[in-house]
């Protein structure tokens, strides 16, 4: 039976592969999107969600619209990745879906409560909306079989030095999350940087003759620009979809269950601590720290077998043109 999954996004040059990803794959169930701003405005990430859909031939997929900024910090886009309109400059036709009239909060809430089995949460996005939620309804924690996030990090970040986006652009929301008592998967920056699509395969997929071949081309194809710009990391990075993917494709990657907190002050804010020491230290042996949440932390991938899994797998999708 498909994994019944809820995706939570900021659609975004790489939420829109995951969603293209998450609607194509036969073991999986979207049963909703749930937007939140952040690599764009909220109202911009609702239309590209939309639109993405369309794209897809989805059906008849429910999508709200949640929070329209952090719970503390100030919102901050990231159009210099994204682009002004959070697609990277990609341009999809408009679209007659509309989003739902509930907010994201209580669209998450129904379709959780009303389905027999745990659902997946894949957050791809600051997760505002999931904080909202574990805080408003906590009786859905029981519910939820575990929450797949894009983000953080156990290495390296990109918002700052040390934090990943998502987490960074609200880390309150993710500390929330992470605390909240449901199984967290982090699919961090040590994998989200590795996963790719080689620059003359994304071109040609720009100029072929499938229609969603040529968006995921040209989406790709905003990454590898960039990457010939100034931010090397960005190369034809599939990104989000690699957290997709790995829901389905669990043998790809490599894990390991390890403590993880989210700094929220100083310069470390955003950042995630992961505690990879094979030995507990002064810390935990005098109890001077609170036990920290413990987390499935993706560290290593078999990259090309996930990048082959998400292109035969949108390809696979029909083609409008
Ligand atoms: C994350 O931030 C956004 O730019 C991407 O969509 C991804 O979810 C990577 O740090
Ligand atoms: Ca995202």
């Amino acid at each position: 039976m498909p994994t019944p999954v809820i995706l939570d996004v900021d659609t975004g040059v790489d939420d829109a592969l995951a969603i293209l990803f998450a609607v194509a794959h036969p073991d999986l169930d979207v049963l909703g999107i749930t937007c939140v701003a952040g690599n764009a405005s909220l109202e911009q990430v609702v239309d590209n969600t939309l639109r993405v859909l369309d794209a897809a031939a989805a059906g008849d997929i429910p999508v709200a619209a949640g929070a329209h900024r952090p719970l503390i910090a100030p919102a901050r886009s990231a159009s210099h990745v994204h682009g002004a309109d959070g697609l990277g400059g990609l341009v999809l036709p408009a679209t007659r879906r509309t989003a739902r009239p509930e907010h994201a909060v209580e669209l998450l809430r129904r379709l959780i409560m009303d389905r027999a089995e745990p659902v997946t949460l894949v957050a791809l996005a600051p997760q505002t909306n999931l904080a909202l939620l574990l805080r408003t309804h906590p009786e859905v924690a029981g519910r939820i079989e575990r929450i797949v996030v894009m983000g953080g990090s156990a290495s390296v970040g990109n918002a700052t030095a040390v934090a990943e986006f998502n987490v960074w652009h609200d880390p309150e929301a993710a500390a929330i999350v992470f605390d909240a008592g449901v199984p967290v998967y982090m699919y961090g920056l040590d994998v989200f940087n590795r996963v790719s699509v080689a620059a003359d395969r994304a071109h040609a997929l720009e100029r072929g003759d499938h229609s969603v071949g040529r968006i995921v081309g040209e989406l790709l194809g905003s990454r590898i620009a960039l990457s010939e710009d100034e931010h090397a990391e960005y190369t034809g990075l599939i990104g989000d979809a690699g957290a997709v993917c790995s829901i389905v494709e669990p043998a790809a990657l490599r894990t390991e269950r390890r403590p993880v907190r989210v700094e929220l002050a100083g310069l470390g804010r955003g950042q995630t601590l992961v505690d990879r020491r094979e030995f507990a230290g002064e810390d935990v042996v005098h109890g001077l720290v609170d036990p920290w949440p413990v987390v499935e932390v993706a560290l290593d991938v078999d990259a090309d077998r996930v990048a082959r899994l998400f292109l035969d797998t949108v390809l696979a999708l029909p083609s409008g043109a």
